[in-house]
């Protein structure tokens, strides 16, 4: 039995560093509690929330409407696999499929299995429909990319960390530099079924690819009958000001990649949403998952999806986005080189002779703001949807202060 005494942050990283590998370099703040956009760590301190989980919490944390979803399906039923179906299944791939405009969910649990899904739809696509040569299918995709962690996705990342000594790699993917429409034009051949991309690359460091170059890769996708694969996983469900990423440039992709924020913050849910012409290529047997579309986790997506048919949050990314990059670019020539994004998202390049990313974030979360670092001295922001303009300019004078005592 743990004595409250015992539960301080020194111990709880200590004790953590014992028992888990190290996979992660997490900073040394250990939290106990949230509300919206605040979290309480085992010592009593409370931190404005900036990276909501990579975006897995748009909605801020334990948001009522999601909770009560939640404990309402916690007492009636949990679990029942596919080999049954369930009340709450069909409403929640028809409403998300009717967020997206498309005929048919595939609901998954992780943002990778949910690229895995894309991945296999993609090639039996491209044999069945496409009618290419039996395992000779590719995939296009892009330099800096970041889809996930299974031994087919490091398999074409770019990142050493995230790639080396996990092979051998899958073959059937073909590496572009992000941001080049010609690149992507001279890799299509007539083996190719996708092109799999991001709209903006998170991890790279909020990444926007140049004006046109979506629409344009949308339009070489049809033109050469391979399909779209957007990886709108952390992109997705309004952290950019509207419901896709892809929406900026009117681009409807075949295939939707969705995850982290469909899950509410409460339980791991993701998704492949497309047209019947291409996830229909799937029979009974040929793909699936023990727990992909269970009852809680369609519960909480369903109330996830209902609150973007609203349009608020949509909203309240593009104004307060608005309001933040105002904010950051300010701070440019005074520690910050460099500020990218969109929506209530950003990429902030530090200057490295004053700090590393990792010093940035340490010394923000002194000053209670949490944020998490990549790629040496970039920061990204990613704020709860419900965050106040205060807090987030509250956000943004802490960055400032710390840039100015560096
Ligand atoms: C764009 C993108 N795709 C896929 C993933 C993988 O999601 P998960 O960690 O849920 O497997 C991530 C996670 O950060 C992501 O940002």
């Amino acid at each position: 039995m743990r004595t409250d005494e015992s539960l301080h942050t020194a111990e709880a990283v200590r004790d953590a560093e014992r028992w888990t590998p190290h996979n992660y370099h997490p900073l040394p703040v250990v939290i106990a509690e949230a509300k919206g956009a605040w979290v309480t760590d085992v010592d009593g301190r409370r931190y404005l929330d900036c990276l909501a989980g990579y975006s897995a919490l748009n909605f801020g944390h334990r948001h009522p409407q999601l909770i009560a979803a939640a404990h309402a399906q916690l007492d009636r039923l949990t679990l029942t696999s596919r080999a049954f179906g369930h009340d709450m299944f069909a409403d929640f791939c028809r409403e998300l499929a009717e967020l997206c405009g498309k005929d048919l969910v595939l609901p998954m649990n992780t943002g990778a299995e949910a690229v895995e899904t894309g991945i296999k739809v993609a090639r039996k696509w491209g044999y069945q429909v496409k009618g290419v040569p039996a395992d000779q299918a590719s995939i296009v995709v892009a330099e800096g990319n970041f889809h996930g962690r299974t031994t087919t996705i490091v398999g074409f990342s770019t990142d050493p960390d995230a790639r080396d000594d996990f092979g051998p790699y899958a073959p059937g993917f073909r590496i572009v530099p992000y941001g080049d429409l010609a690149a992507i034009e001279a890799a299509i051949d007539d083996t190719t079924v996708a092109v799999l991309i991001e709209p903006i690359q998170g991890e790279q460091g909020v990444v926007v690819p140049p004006a046109g170059y979506l629409a344009g890769v949308r339009r070489v996708c049809t033109a050469r009958n391979v399909l779209l694969l957007a990886d709108e996983i952390q992109s997705g469900l309004g952290r950019t000001g509207e419901t896709f990423a892809c929406d900026h440039e009117g681009v409807v992709p075949d295939l939707y990649l969705l995850g982290k924020a469909l899950g509410g913050g409460i339980v791991p849910v993701s998704a492949v949403v497309g047209d019947a012409a291409v996830l229909g290529v799937l029979r009974p047997g040929q793909h699936g998952s023990t727990f992909g579309g269970n009852p809680l986790a369609c519960a909480v997506g369903t109330e996830v999806v209902r609150l973007l048919a609203t349009g608020e949050f949509q909203r309240r990314s593009a104004e307060l986005g608005a309001r933040l990059h105002a904010g950051l670019r300010d701070l440019v020539g005074h520690g910050v080189l460099a500020v990218r994004g969109r929506g209530l998202w950003a990429g902030v390049d530090i200057d490295p002779a004053l700090l590393t990313g990792r010093q940035a974030c340490e010394r923000l979360a002194e000053r209670g703001v949490l944020v998490k670092d990549t790629h040496g001295s970039t920061i990204r922001l990613a704020p709860p949807l419900v965050i106040s303009a205060a807090e987030l300019d509250h956000a943004v004078a802490q960055l400032g202060a710390v840039l100015q005592e560096s």
